[in-house]
């Protein structure tokens, strides 16, 4: 059986390489220039990925069946407006994935993106992408899924465009999947994600617990369990004058105003018992509830430190990581999310070896595609075509 070849562009830290391996693919290119995600790269796949996409000469470009690319979004319009150019790709990065197409025709593409991506420009990023991938001879799907569909408990809705050479197949393409509305997967509690025994150093420290069981005290106290708006604490019993404000800003405050008499004689014992919430930086003296009545305390749900406030989220839901620096608190036991269950959220094997920097670690997390999503849609997108799924490991044979 030989194996069929990809090449793997914006490769961060391999969630299509493992995707693909998983299918039975040979990784024949990776290119990527975030040096920590090249070092990560190396590290598990032992392949250098370290190439700017712009620098890569066709003829420099192994022969393959699949390109798979998760590329930055950019908007086309502007680049074209301003730049003058008759093509309105150039100078984006999907322009690179355009002239690999022309020059190389593989005969799948797997491509992924923030689902904003399909509205991003009034339409019109999407409707140059779909147009230019048509005239390059690709017969397109672009398909919305998270990975709680597959019963992964993250919610992180991406659009995938998945693509075969219109010579193989241009009849409609289409795709398996699981009803988004099924959330039953969500809850990370129960689908083993979290350790028991992790390091001392994710555990949140004494004033941050403060901080939260103040804001706990607050949520319990209050006669609101939909607040609906972000909690500004230093908006209790003030008068200052709004008329400077943008509409959406004082409408906030005039919220939190009203609050703030409709439970003043909780809010006031309760200012004076955190000493008016001095004791906080700034950004923790806010709060945004976003957990609906689904839980009564902060400690049952997911929490992040913002520069926006303090927010919650409810437990069935656990945030998409994205690129991040305010890590998920899991409030019942009172610690951040560690790289390894990061990389769990990601369907990333438990033998992965995350960057030793947890900075960089939950960012290159954040940035990766889901494996099992993507393994998911292309192994629905092989078999159209030659590539064929040829035993139970799912195994692709070419
Ligand atoms: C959304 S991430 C893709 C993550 C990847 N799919 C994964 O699973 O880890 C986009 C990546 O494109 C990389 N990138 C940006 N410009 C690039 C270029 N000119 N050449 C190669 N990679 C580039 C960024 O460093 C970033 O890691």
């Amino acid at each position: 059986m030989s194996k069929f070849k990809y090449i793997d562009l914006f490769s961060g830290i391999g969630g299509f390489h493992q995707a693909m391996k998983n299918l039975g693919g040979e990784c024949v290119l990776a290119s990527e220039i975030d040096e920590s995600a090249i070092n990560t790269y190396m590290k598990n796949y032992g392949m250098n990925s370290a190439y700017d996409i712009n620098d890569i000469k066709n003829d420099e470009i192994p022969d393959h069946n699949v390109l798979c690319a998760g590329f930055p979004c950019q908007a086309f319009s502007k680049a074209g407006k301003q730049m003058g150019f008759k093509d309105p790709t150039k100078g984006t990065l999907f322009f690179q994935i355009k002239r690999i197409l022309i020059s190389k025709q593989p005969e799948y593409i797997v491509l992924e993106n923030v689902r904003n991506l399909l509205s991003h420009d009034h339409h019109n990023t999407w409707n140059v992408i779909a147009d230019e991938l048509d005239k390059v001879g690709y017969n397109i799907r672009a398909i919305i899924m998270s990975p709680h569909q597959l019963g992964i408990p993250q919610l992180r809705e991406r659009v995938y465009i998945l693509g075969i050479r219109k010579d193989i197949y241009d009849g409609e393409l289409q795709f398996n999947v699981p009803d988004k509305k099924d959330k039953s997967a969500l809850n990370a509690y129960e689908a083993a994600i979290f350790d028991e025994l992790v390091d001392e150093k994710y555990y949140i420290n004494e004033q941050e617990e403060a901080v939260l069981e103040c804001w706990n005290e607050f949520y319990q106290g209050i006669n609101l369990k939909i607040i609906g708006f972000p909690v500004w604490s230093y908006e209790f019993g003030a008068t200052y004058p709004l008329e400077d404000y943008p509409a959406w800003k004082a409408e906030f405050c005039r919220k939190n105003r009203k609050l703030y008499e409709d439970n003043k004689e909780f809010i006031d014992g309760w200012l004076k018992k955190w000493n008016n919430l001095n004791d906080f930086i700034p950004t923790n003296r806010k709060f945004e509830w976003q957990a609906g009545t689904s839980i009564n305390s902060i400690w049952d749900g997911y929490i992040q430190f913002r520069p926006s406030g303090i927010r919650v989220k409810r437990p069935d839901a656990f945030p998409a990581l994205v690129a991040m620096v305010q890590i998920p608190v899991i409030g019942k036991y009172k610690r951040r999310l560690t790289p390894r269950e990061a990389a769990r959220l990601q369907s990333f094997p438990e033998t992965f070896i995350p960057d030793e920097n947890d900075f960089q670690a939950y960012k290159q997390f954040g940035n990766a595609v889901n494996v099992n999503c993507v393994e998911f849609l292309a192994k629905q997108l092989f078999q159209y075509g030659r590539m064929q799924v040829v035993d139970s490991e799912n195994q692709i044979d070419f």
